[in-house]
């Protein structure tokens, strides 16, 4: 079954997400920086993996920590030098890791030049660089009623004009205008720029927002990113991302990934379907991360394991074949999956059984820093600890919504990105061995003394030596990489059960998300004996041919050979 599915290095890879300022610090200052990732190539080596993508490193007033770029061509003073930089992409390529750069293009710092230049006058050569409007009512109100996808107005009043001008993001962050050829020209310029350095590839930020609707019509009114109907996917992307890759990606042998909101499956197809008209090689999609909640991680409700499984059996059975799904289940901008889909009773057993359940899957798997030490959320308890800008706007929604102070301090402590922002566990020395500073930029989640890289090298069974054996597994077997995925046991709302399939091979992959033990039935045609149990997180488990009673989160993995 399934033998004739291209293969590719971007599919056989799997990659480790930086997030630099809390990676690790080289320098001492307390901030994370590339001679902190310097050090660490062989721990990163060693992981299995075959990529690292860098969350930016550029020059920035980090208003949205990098994602606020100044200078899109030099590396931010904060991580270290060009020469740092180059020092770490030649330590990462002699080691055999591919180095994947974040390429936020959507919009840049309000420091960029390109848009001091743009406000100074209505006929300065960069005013088209971005949205400048004239707002309504007199111009006392902004031109549209879109809203920020990080709350409030997505529109900021500039004296120097007296216009108005677009950003979808924080008010540091004003939107391109990707409509302007010249701004098209210089994003191709800038990935040329990384691509000659020998940087391989671009994970690209919100790409999927870069083209908007002409005349920028009101939008569907609700408090978070009202307008986005008109920007997402909208009308002129799939001309600019052919472009650019025509232009410039097809003549270097580089993987884009996309940052995708509200993606389906159906719509992902359209952009990254294999052929002449491929414009990702994958797309990041967000429906996997909200079996708890209602589209954003602030609106929770109870996990529901039907839901992501729903969820993945869509995108597993759409694309296979077709194109291929990006995997993952923390970053930079998701709270820690244990304390989400998993248990902190059971952080060891949760956090190994949901490795196996996302890598196992079809596609190329992207971990983040600290996930494969398991790591988890912080829960800071006053607003004034927190550092994001999005916690701090949403608190100010919700406040005026009319959350109480608790509650809504109780909703951060889920749902905020900070709680995937505190610096990585190192050890259990001062600072958790992250900064020889007296202190670190940010909080350290006081757990570091039991979950940390020290500790988990040490112990045989930890989370991260698991993940170096799935990961292995992973490298070792096609049919982890390319065989085919079929769901079984649909409606039942404890075990998530699928297999794969591979020529004449079949893998059988196992999940319980129970915190009791939970009764598995093998599928029709999987006798658990005459499988080989190669993962598992348990020791001593029993079987019979036809199932099993499974402790609490346990996972298992048959090959048939
Ligand atoms: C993406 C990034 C996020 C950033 C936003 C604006 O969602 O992952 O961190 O805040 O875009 O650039």
């Amino acid at each position: 079954m399934a033998d004739n599915i291209t293969r590719s290095w971007y599919k056989e890879m799997a990659v480790y997400q930086i997030w630099p300022r809390s990676f690790c610090d080289g320098n001492g200052d307390g901030i994370g920086d590339l001679k902190g990732v310097l050090s660490k190539l062989d721990y990163i080596k060693s992981l299995g993996v075959d990529a690292i993508w860098f969350s930016p490193l550029y020059v920035s007033p980090f208003k949205d920590h990098g994602y606020d770029i100044a200078d899109y061509r030099n590396i931010s003073p904060d991580f270290g030098t060009m020469e740092d930089f180059k020092a770490v992409l030649d330590g990462a390529h002699a080691r055999g890791l591919k180095v994947i750069m974040d390429l936020v293009i959507n919009h840049t710092s309000d420091q960029h030049k390109w848009f001091l230049e743009s406000k100074k006058s209505k006929d300065n050569p960069y005013r088209d660089y971005y949205f400048w409007r004239k707002g309504r009512l007199g111009n006392k109100l902004p031109p549209n009623d879109w809203k920020s996808n990080f709350a409030g107005d997505a529109w900021e009043f500039d004296e120097t004009t007296g216009e108005w001008y677009l950003h979808l993001f924080a008010k540091e962050q004003p939107d391109l205008n990707m409509d302007n050829p010249k701004v098209r020209q210089e994003v191709k310029d800038i990935m040329k720029y990384w691509l000659d350095m020998g940087v391989d590839g671009f994970r690209e930020d919100v790409i999927t927002y870069i083209s908007k609707k002409e005349g920028l019509p009101d939008g569907f009114p609700i408090p978070i990113a009202a307008g986005m109907e008109h920007y997402n996917d909208g009308p002129h992307l799939h001309e600019y991302l052919r472009e650019f890759r025509h232009d410039v990606l097809d003549n270097y042998d580089c993987m884009t990934v996309g940052e995708a909101p509200m993606m389906t499956p159906e719509k992902a197809l359209k952009h990254i379907a294999e052929g002449p008209d491929q414009e990702l090689n994958m797309m990041f999609n967000f429906q996997h991360m909200e079996a708890d909640c209602l589209f954003v991680s602030w609106v929770h409700v109870p996990f529901s394991l039907k839901k992501l499984k729903k969820v993945y059996n869509n995108w597993q059975t759409k694309l296979y074949g077709k194109a291929w799904n990006a995997n993952y289940i923390e970053n930079h901008d998701q709270p820690r999956i244990i304390n989400r889909y998993g248990s902190l009773k059971f952080r060891e057993e949760s956090a190994k059984m949901l490795a196996v359940m996302y890598i196992c899957q079809s596609g190329t798997p992207f971990i983040y820093q600290g996930q494969e030490i398991g790591m988890t959320n912080i829960g800071l308890t006053e607003i004034g600890q927190y550092d994001d800008v999005s916690t701090r706007n949403t608190y100010q929604l919700f406040r005026k919504l009319g959350f109480s102070d608790r509650k809504t301090m109780e909703l951060a402590a889920y749902a905020s990105r900070d709680n995937a922002r505190t610096p990585v566990q190192w050890t259990a020395g001062k600072n958790a061995g992250f900064t020889t500073a007296d202190k670190a930029w940010f909080h350290i989640n006081p757990n570091y003394t039991e979950v940390n890289v020290e500790a988990a090298e040490a112990d045989p069974d930890s989370i991260l030596n698991f993940y170096r054996q799935l990961l292995k597994f992973r490298k070792e077997h096609d049919i982890v990489i390319y065989g085919q995925f079929i769901e079984h046991d649909h409606d039942n709302d404890k075990l998530f059960v699928y297999s794969r399939h591979y020529k004449d091979q079949r893998m059988l992959v196992v999940c319980s998300f129970c915190e009791n033990k939970a009764i598995f039935k093998a599928p029709e045609g999987f006798d658990l004996n005459e499988g080989k149990l190669v993962l598992c997180n348990y020791k001593d488990v029993r079987q019979s041919a036809n199932g099993a009673i499974l402790n609490p989160y346990e996972t298992r993995v048959y090959l048939y050979e």
